[in-house]
């Protein structure tokens, strides 16, 4: 479901971008081997990620959902020295792709991958202290996406930046008679997003190799439920 002009502009920008790079791309290579779905974030997106994560400062990144950790990468190379990436992924063997893939890109020291189901795994980060985090990106199953949402506000400061991946869905979002989870999921998401007082947000549709979706943006401006300006 990709017009042949999104993905031409996609690899046009992808050669201006983001040049070949040993590691992103054995990282890719190993994923498609071991059979993983071919369904990580683009290049220009991984860049955009990093970017972001670089113009914040984060230092203590969470992601849900690590696949073979492509994302992963391109997170973890902004972390300052001293910087930790957590990544959460339910499937072992996508943990055990990933972990080789990070450790490739010289980053097995900054990076744990851990096995289970976010709504397991996201209680005892919490448990331990783990949080809160700078920078929360939500890429797992969009049927959760509501809780992890919830999960993310808990995990974080005044400040913290929450990102999350495929909340458009081919447009599917606005088609009130789509009721698959996954869509039902990434609708009622954005409206959590959208309302929610503790944050300022916004969507942005994107279009590329893989279609037409959207990637939602959410800054932390109070951890308590009380009214908010845009701007405050
Ligand atoms: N962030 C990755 C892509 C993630 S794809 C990248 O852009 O490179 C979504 C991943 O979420 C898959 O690996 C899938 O196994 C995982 N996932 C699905 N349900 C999950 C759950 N309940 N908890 C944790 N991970 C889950
Ligand atoms: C799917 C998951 C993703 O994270 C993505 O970016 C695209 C597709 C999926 O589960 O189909
Ligand atoms: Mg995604």
């Amino acid at each position: 479901m990709s017009h042949p002009i999104w993905s031409a502009v996609d690899r046009y920008l992808n050669d201006l971008f983001v040049p070949p790079d040993d590691a992103l791309d054995a990282a890719l290579a190993a994923s498609a081997a071991a059979g993983l779905p071919d369904i990580q974030v683009s290049p220009p997106q991984g860049k955009l990620l990093h970017l972001l994560a670089r113009i914040h400062g984060a230092r203590n990144i969470l992601e849900l959902g690590t696949l073979g950790g492509y994302s992963t990468i391109w997170l973890a190379r902004a972390l300052p020295p001293g910087g930790r990436l957590l990544s959460l992924e339910y499937e072992p063997l996508h943990a055990e792709v990933a972990r080789a893939n990070i450790a490739r890109a010289g980053l097995a020291e900054v990076v744990e991958v851990r096995v289970g189901a976010c709504l397991d795994t996201l209680p005892q980060i919490a448990a331990e202290g783990r949080g809160p985090f700078d920078l929360i990106f939500i890429d797992a199953d969009k049927e959760n996406y509501p809780a992890y949402l919830a999960w993310a506000i808990e995990l974080s400061r005044i400040g913290s930046l929450i990102i999350a991946d495929n909340v458009v869905r081919q447009g599917a979002v606005i088609d009130a008679a789509d009721a698959r989870p996954n869509v039902i999921g990434a609708r009622n998401f954005n409206a959590l997003l959208a309302n929610d007082p503790r944050l300022v947000a916004t969507v942005l549709q994107t279009v590329g190799g893989k279609g037409h979706d959207g990637l939602a943006f959410g800054l932390v401006v109070s951890t308590r439920q009380e009214k908010k300006r845009v701007g405050e």
